[in-house]
């Protein structure tokens, strides 16, 4: 597969398939995921932005953690200055950070991604993680927050009123989760007068979460997969010796030889056609997995061969966030079925 994506031979942009959201909404069924794995700079990342959008993206994934949202903005301002594309023909998400879910810090730091991303609103605003426990950027993984502590329903939702305002007052049109757990999520649905829009989770075909995936879809909200090709740049700290590898699964390498494809495009084809919204980050491939989004479909033996191959692998364990001593990184992840008590 080549290297260095240029924009010449891009997709029409109305060939990439859209899904439906509970609002009625169209969001475009795959994404430019924008973090950088404290490995790519933030210019590197908003160059990637401005070839994908050339090359027919129409969805962005950002975060204000990932740093480079002033960088992503001065691309934004020049692409809609040019006229070429227009504010409404994208869809640019971000999410509030750990550090921020306080009184009044919600509307702050959405204020702070608007004004960095050079927008005057957001079509989807997502609550990153659901717990107020942070890690500055380039942690290693013992790293903790003096003050972590576990998921308080009472304090996530005054964190979702804001968000909730937010909606209100113009700012974003769609509020989301991020890294929820069904029981989570039960209390969220019970709780909200705004329903979340969307849960942003890791899906990729060695994780393929199918308990919370069909919670999510029977409940109006719409999945997004992040690490949808397993996240092979992903930082140090979110390796460990037991993770496997996507891209190099039999199966996946099999369907990948009959299409004659890159094991990638068979990842992004079969979250679509499951039904997910894949957000692959990439500044030398972008172009090849928008392809993939607009490829020769998957069978239906092929799909049925791909859900036989979860391995259960959570890549992004999420350690940095836990409030206890000598805690195991599954207390993050509710897999009794119940919120893990303080
Ligand atoms: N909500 C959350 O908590 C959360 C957590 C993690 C991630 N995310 C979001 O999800 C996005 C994607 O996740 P991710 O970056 O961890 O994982 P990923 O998209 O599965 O993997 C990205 C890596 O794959 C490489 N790659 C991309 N396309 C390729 C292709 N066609 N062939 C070979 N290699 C390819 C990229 O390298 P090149 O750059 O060289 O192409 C990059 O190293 C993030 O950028 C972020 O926006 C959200």
């Amino acid at each position: 597969m080549k290297k260095g994506n240029t924009a010449q031979d891009g997709v029409n942009p109305i060939q990439v398939p859209c899904k439906k959201l509970s609002s009625g909404a169209s969001i475009p069924a795959i994404g430019l995921g924008t973090f950088g794995s404290d490995s790519v700079s933030g210019s590197q990342v908003a160059q990637a932005v401005r070839g994908a959008i050339a090359a027919g993206y129409r969805h962005i994934d950002c975060a204000s953690v990932y740093g480079n949202e002033n960088c992503i903005g001065e691309i934004f301002s020049q692409i809609f200055q040019s006229g070429v594309v227009k504010r409404q023909d994208l869809w640019i998400t971000s999410k509030v950070w750990n550090d921020m879910h306080g009184r009044g810090d919600v509307l702050i730091s959405c204020a702070r991604s608007l004004k960095d991303l050079q927008l005057d609103y957001l079509d989807l605003y997502l609550v990153h993680w659901p717990f107020p426990n942070f890690h500055a950027p380039k942690c290693d993984v013992t790293s903790r927050s003096a003050d972590a502590r576990p998921y308080i329903h009472d304090d996530y939702m005054k964190t979702w009123r804001q968000m909730e305002r937010l909606v209100k007052a113009g700012l974003v049109r769609h509020i989301g989760t991020s890294n929820m757990t069904i029981p989570k999520l039960k209390l969220l649905l019970r709780d909200a007068e705004i329903k979340p829009a969307c849960n942003e989770m890791e899906l990729h075909p060695h994780f393929q979460q199918p308990e919370l995936f069909q919670f999510c879809v029977d409940n109006g909200i719409l999945p997004i997969g992040y690490c949808p090709l397993g996240s092979p740049g992903r930082p140090e700290r979110d390796r460990t010796p037991e993770d496997t590898v996507d891209m190099e699964d039999p199966v996946i390498l099999d369907i990948a030889r009959k299409h004659g494809v890159h094991p990638s495009a068979v990842c992004i084809q079969w979250a679509i056609q499951r039904g997910q919204v894949p957000i692959p980050f990439s500044v030398n491939h972008y172009l090849d997995n928008l392809k993939a989004a607009v490829g020769e479909p998957l069978s239906e033996s092929e799909m049925q061969a791909i859900s036989t191959i979860d391995k259960n692998c959570r890549l992004i364990k999420g350690q940095v966030f836990l409030w206890k001593q000598n805690q195991s990184w599954e207390d993050l992840w509710d897999i009794h079925g119940e919120i893990t008590p303080a």
